[in-house]
This record gives structure tokens, sequence and C-alpha cells, in this order.
């Protein structure tokens, strides 16, 4: 049995869940998700922009497992950032996963018309199509922006965070202000030989857990709900089973010197990344 944890609007959600990024091929992903079902996870993490929310709904709906049971997140896509047009985007979510309600529905991206689409997750909220609602790759002023111009606060912020870029200062103001951080590419992806890295390696010798399980581990001690991705059910089995160790007060100081302060992927208030992501969304937004 997974954790949970009390989210600012009084829900509770897993302390870990499974993510479907980078897992386009539907059948693949339908598979992924049931083995992980299978393992034990209840909180899947998918996206409009992933293109596998169909898969989710379907392997779901195969599993037979309790919808309450569930806890499963969406994300809407940038170029569905107005009003008008996220309302629509939160019904075709639910239409390709097949369900009634979401248990969290993301704005993905900082960007574009961020409060209007916050607008229709809010009405959606109050609809109960969605049972809590976040946001990801927010810094702490887009975040605090946004929480002072709308009515609903965030209960959530995606975003990365791994042993190579840590994220004192946002993970720090996002628990003070009540918004729970959950890590996306909690492994970097596997960048710079992390499954391999002698410190962590070490860590997870004493512990007779690998390299992956203490980063999990370290992660959930830092109160950072977790989302890891895997093709394989051994690996699934292995990411999951990580409540049943703590790491010492050392070995979290040790795991904080790894800090490379620097995203894995894109700095998301680089003026090029900014382009690259929402610059695509601009002509459909028009439309
Ligand atoms: N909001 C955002 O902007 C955003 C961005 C990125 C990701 N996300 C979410 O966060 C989730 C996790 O991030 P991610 O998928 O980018 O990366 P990740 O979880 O850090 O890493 C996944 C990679 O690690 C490998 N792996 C997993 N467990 C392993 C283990 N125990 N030992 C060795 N290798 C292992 C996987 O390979 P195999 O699959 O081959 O096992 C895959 O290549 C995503 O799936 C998605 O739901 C959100």
């Amino acid at each position: 049995m997974i954790p949970t944890v009390k989210l600012n609007n009084g829900i509770d959600m897993p302390q870990l869940g499974f993510g479907v990024f980078q897992v386009p091929e539907l059948a693949a992903c339908e598979t992924a998700v049931t083995q992980a079902l299978d393992a034990g996870y209840r909180l899947i993490d998918t996206a409009t922009a992933y293109q596998n929310e169909a898969a989710v709904g379907r392997a779901i709906k195969k599993s037979g497992i309790k919808r309450e049971d569930l806890f499963v997140t969406s994300k809407l896509w940038v170029s569905d950032f107005t009003y008008e047009r996220a309302q629509k985007g939160i019904d075709a979510s639910l239409e390709r996963l097949g369900l009634d309600y979401m248990d969290l529905y993301l704005l993905h991206q900082p960007y574009g018309d961020v409060m209007g689409a916050w607008r229709a997750l809010e009405e959606a909220y109050h609809a109960g199509k969605i049972r809590a609602i976040g946001v990801s790759n927010f810094y702490a002023d887009q975040l605090k922006n946004l929480e002072l111009t709308m009515s609903v606060k965030p209960v959530l912020n995606q975003i990365e965070v791994n042993p190579w870029y840590q994220q004192s200062t946002e993970v720090a103001f996002n628990q003070r202000d009540d918004v729970r951080v959950e890590a996306w590419a909690p492994f970097a992806e596997g960048k710079h030989g992390i499954f391999t890295d002698p410190t962590i390696a070490a860590i997870a010798e004493s512990h007779g857990k690998t390299v992956g399980q203490v980063i999990l581990r370290w992660l959930l001690q830092r109160g950072i709900t977790v989302i890891p991705k895997s093709v394989h059910s051994t690996r699934m089995a292995e990411n999951i089973a990580v409540f049943d160790f703590d790491l010492t007060e050392a070995e979290m100081h040790t795991m904080g010197t790894l800090d490379r302060q620097e995203s894995q992927f894109f700095d998301h208030r680089d003026p090029v990344t900014i382009e690259q992501i929402f610059g695509a969304s601009l002509k459909q937004l028009k439309e």
C-alpha cells in the first residue's frame, strides 16, 4: 500500500506514482500501465501532449480496479491555453481517458493565457470533473501571480527535481506555500550515468537497495511526490519498493552534495525554450 499525502484542498494523493512520458506507442503504453497497476501503482501521470491518454484509459478499464482507488493525473497543453479552448481540452482529456472525472489536472507549462485556461480548470473543478487542479513547471513568481489573480489555489506544482537538479529554493517556496511538489524526471532520465553514480551506489549498497530506490527515497524524504517511468516490469517493482527503509540525515546530506544546480533538460525561463515549447502553438491558438 502506497502512503498518501493530503493536498491543500483536503484530498488524498499517493506519494508515488507511474509516469508515461515518452511511451507514445499506444499498445506499449497500455501494457506498461497494466503492468504498473498489477505491481501496485495507483497514481498514473499522463498528459494531452504525451498522446497516450486513451491507452491509459484502456488499461484502467481493463484492470477492474475501483475508480476511487485510482488517482489519475493529466495535463492541458499550451495550444489549449485560452478559456474556451481549455474547456474543450478538459472534456477531450476525459473523453480520451474514458473517465467521468480526473483526480488531478495540470497546466503543463507557464506560458500564454494561463489565467484564461486556469478559469476553465476552476469551473471544471467546481463542476466535479476534476478533483484537484495544479500546475507544472511554474517558478515561484509565476505560481504566486496565479494564486493572487485567481480564486482556486493550485494543489501541486510538478517540476524537474533529481539529484543533478535539486531545486532547493523552489521546493522550499512551494512547501512553505502549501503547494505539493511532484518531481518529474526523478532519475534525470538516466543522464550523466546516474544509475551507476558511485556516491549513490555506496548509499544503496549499505541498505541493500538500488541506486534508483535511493533516489526515490531521498525525494520522498524531502516531502516530494515521485512519478518514475519505466516500461520494464522488474524496474516498476523496484521503483515502488521504497517504503521499507530510511536514509539517515548524513545520507540525505551526502545526496545534497550532488546538486549541479542546472536543469538537465531546459530552463523554462530561457526565451529560446519558450519559443520552442510555446511558439509552435501560436497558430493553433489563433484558429
Ligand atoms: N511536467 C513535465 O513537464 C514533465 C516532463 C517530463 C516528465 N514528466 C513526468 O514525469 C515522469 C517521469 O519522468 P521521465 O519519464 O522523464 O524520466 P525518469 O523517470 O527520470 O527516467 C525514466 C528513464 O529511467 C529508466 N529507468 C526507470 N527506472 C529505472 C531503474 N530502476 N533502473 C534503471 N533505469 C530505470 C527508464 O527506462 P525504461 O523505461 O527502459 O525502464 C527511462 O529511460 C514522466 O513519465 C512524466 O509522467 C513531466
